[in-house]
């Protein structure tokens, strides 16, 4: 079951954001308010005052799983990982440090507990749950920033490979330089790209990318099936345990 699904209105679901203070992070929750889904703010910081908008459902997350996290992922239908940092000219340990904990540790962490979570749950759960992992182009382009695509690319060659025992829909977001805290200098505003990106998914693209750089086009698909392809060949399929996925056949 996907976003597509002839339901009175498809996006009236639970999602939870990361990164949810920043440029996209906060014009992916409007986008998504407005679209009429329940939106969850996951953030280091606390909810922003929303004057006469809609309460702020909210966690303040320090980056690491524990109990409020769980609790909070086990409830949502669609997990956006979309929070991140870039160190720009930095390479001192500590930039490398930082920037593979944010990037790459972090968001594997969730999509494991995601995942982990996804196999536990009923069939009827499992079929709405949706994982959105925001990669970035520079896992196939220059971003002029080695460490940040050394993170990015990395995250996204994991995801192709999870991807492949995934037990729910996967989309991965690539992106183009758009101004925000991490970039101020990118061509497109994060609105205009969280508008992109969500009536990309509605169309139920899993590759949603939105750039200028028609080289993405080509190469990001061609990358992604490749390290598909050379994953099918030297990896296993992840077995799923079965007494785990039997735990929860009941309503969570
Ligand atoms: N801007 C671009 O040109 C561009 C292009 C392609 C992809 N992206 C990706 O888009 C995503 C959103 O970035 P943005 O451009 O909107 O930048 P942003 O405004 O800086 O937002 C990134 C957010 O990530 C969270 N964050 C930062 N450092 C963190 C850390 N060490 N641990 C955990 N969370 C951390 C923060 O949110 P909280 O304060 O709420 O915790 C921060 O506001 C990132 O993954 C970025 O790589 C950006």
């Amino acid at each position: 079951m996907t976003l597509m699904d002839e339901r009175p209105n498809p996006w009236s679901r639970r999602v939870a954001v990361t990164g949810a203070g920043g440029a996209l992070g906060s014009a992916l929750r409007k986008g998504l308010q407005r679209r009429g889904a329940t939106v969850i703010g996951i953030s280091r910081s606390p909810a922003p005052r929303n004057g006469d908008g809609p309460r702020q459902d909210w966690l303040v997350w320090n980056g690491s799983v524990d109990a409020a996290l769980e609790a909070l992922l086990l409830t949502v239908d669609i997990l956006v990982i979309n929070h991140g940092v870039n160190p720009l000219g930095r390479r001192d340990p500590q930039a490398i440090a930082e920037t593979l904990q944010a990037n790459l540790v972090s968001a594997q962490a969730l999509i494991h507990l995601f995942f982990r979570q996804t196999h536990q749950l009923p069939d009827r759960r499992r079929a709405y749950r949706e994982l959105w992992v925001n990669t970035s182009e520079a896992e196939v382009g220059p971003a002029f920033s080695p460490v940040y695509e050394v993170s990015k690319r990395s995250l996204g060659a994991l995801l192709t490979l999870q991807t492949l025992d995934a037990p729910c829909t996967v989309r991965r977001l690539i992106l183009g330089a758009f101004r925000s805290g991490l970039n101020p200098y990118g061509p497109m505003s994060a609105g205009f790209v969280a508008e992109r990106i969500l009536d990309l998914a509605a169309w139920n693209l899993r590759l949603i990318i939105v750039s200028f750089n028609p080289c993405t086009y080509l190469l990001a698909p061609l990358a992604m099936g490749m390290d598909a392809l050379y994953g099918r060949l030297c990896t296993r399929p992840t077995p799923v345990n079965s007494q785990v996925r039997d735990r929860f056949n009941g309503d969570p």
